[in-house]
């Protein structure tokens, strides 16, 4: 049975039920190293061309998973058998939270577009810390994306970043900043100069891992590169751009809730990320996701200036064969451009 097939049967669930029982069985295949390897073999493509140090970490390919997806680690130890080059898990906040109500989790099939509004359901940092204890070393580098919860006053907010990052610095490679989900009330507020000054005068002594910041991609394009700049000079190493979009006439008939995902903001996250990439290509480490689901996009997206990228929404719709497919081509175009590794085609068109 190919995935287009799959996905007919799953389709015909609801989105949320899919998804949990899929974390159900990612689990449990953690155990059972014929699955893992035979996936491996499906999914994984190798190849020196794509491998490259960043930050002191090897990373083996380009293509990581992006947050949200396993917001609590629980199949962090099975992702690497899809073919990733490294995950993120989270976000997690301080406190374990329910989220918002369901459903909260929509499909757009004929957009290839998801739409959420989970609003961080999370078992909290202790769980993920437990998790993340028993599979460490980590077969491939981990993100983790933190984010505050609900409840917390905008007096305690840092505090809250600040306990996550003393609580998880150590299972990760690298951390991550969320103040762009629109699930959560108030968040995307804390997308100012003066948080973002303050935060990472905070957090920065608390680790010697990296820490980015990931934007919205509903901000203007001079606001957004003006936050990520300060956010450069207050000591962030490097930039996730972008979140979800609440830019809801992108798509017909949509129900004004949480942020859409996928093709429809293959567009505007990309327009967002070039103008980030002129200004603080070679300043700083830049992220790419939003709408990346095939290896042309991709191999753009790192021309433009992006080390790494991430996808979410694309799994759903294309199924684990997408990162064969990414990898293998962003590798085949390296070859025809005459770039004897990644980190040559990195910001090419700068
Ligand atoms: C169901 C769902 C949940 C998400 N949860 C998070 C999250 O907890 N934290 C976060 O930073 N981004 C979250 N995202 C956003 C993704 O990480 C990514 O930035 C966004 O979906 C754009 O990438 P895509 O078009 O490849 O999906 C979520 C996306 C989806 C679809």
């Amino acid at each position: 049975m190919n995935y287009e097939d799959i996905k007919k049967l799953l389709f015909k669930i609801d989105p949320e039920t899919v998804h949990t029982t899929v974390e159900k069985l990612t689990g449990l295949a953690t155990y059972c190293p014929f699955v893992s390897g035979f996936m491996t073999k499906q999914s994984l493509h190798e190849d020196d061309i794509l491998v490259q140090e960043l930050f002191g970490t090897t990373f083996r390919n380009p293509v990581g998973l992006a947050a949200g997806y396993d917001k609590d680690g629980k199949m962090a130890g099975f992702l690497p058998a899809l073919g990733f080059g490294y995950i993120e898990v989270g976000t997690v906040t301080p406190l374990p939270q329910d989220g918002n109500p369901k459903p909260r989790l929509f499909r757009h099939p004929e957009d290839e577009t998801l739409q959420n509004a989970m609003g961080f359901n999370n078992g909290g940092m202790v769980a993920l810390e437990k998790r993340l204890e028993k599979i460490t070393p980590n077969v491939i580098p981990i993100g983790i994306n933190i984010g505050k919860n609900k409840l917390t006053t905008p007096e305690n907010t840092i505090d809250d970043y600040k306990k996550l990052v003393s609580r998880l610095e150590s299972y990760g490679d690298y951390l991550v900043v969320n103040i762009s989900s629109p699930n959560t009330p108030g968040l995307r507020d804390l997308q100012s100069e003066e948080f973002i000054e303050n935060l990472f005068k905070e957090i920065k002594p608390l680790t010697q891992k990296p820490i980015f910041l990931k934007i919205a991609p509903d901000l203007e394009i001079d606001t957004a590169v003006s936050l990520c700049k300060k956010a450069v000079e207050s000591k962030a190493d490097g930039i996730i751009a972008t979140n979800t979009t609440n830019d809801y006439s992108l798509i017909d008939g949509v129900e004004h809730m949480g942020g859409l995902s996928g093709k429809v903001l293959t567009e505007k996250s990309g327009a967002l990320f070039e103008e980030i990439a002129k200004e603080l290509y070679k300043k700083t480490t830049l992220i790419s996701v939003g709408g990346i689901d095939n290896g042309e996009e991709a191999y753009r997206r790192i021309k433009a200036g992006a080390s790494l990228v991430q996808v979410y929404t694309a799994l759903i719709y294309k199924g684990p064969a997408l990162l064969k497919e990414i990898n293998s081509t962003i590798a085949k175009n390296l070859e025809k451009d005459g770039f004897k590794n990644i980190k040559e085609a990195i910001g090419a068109n700068r």
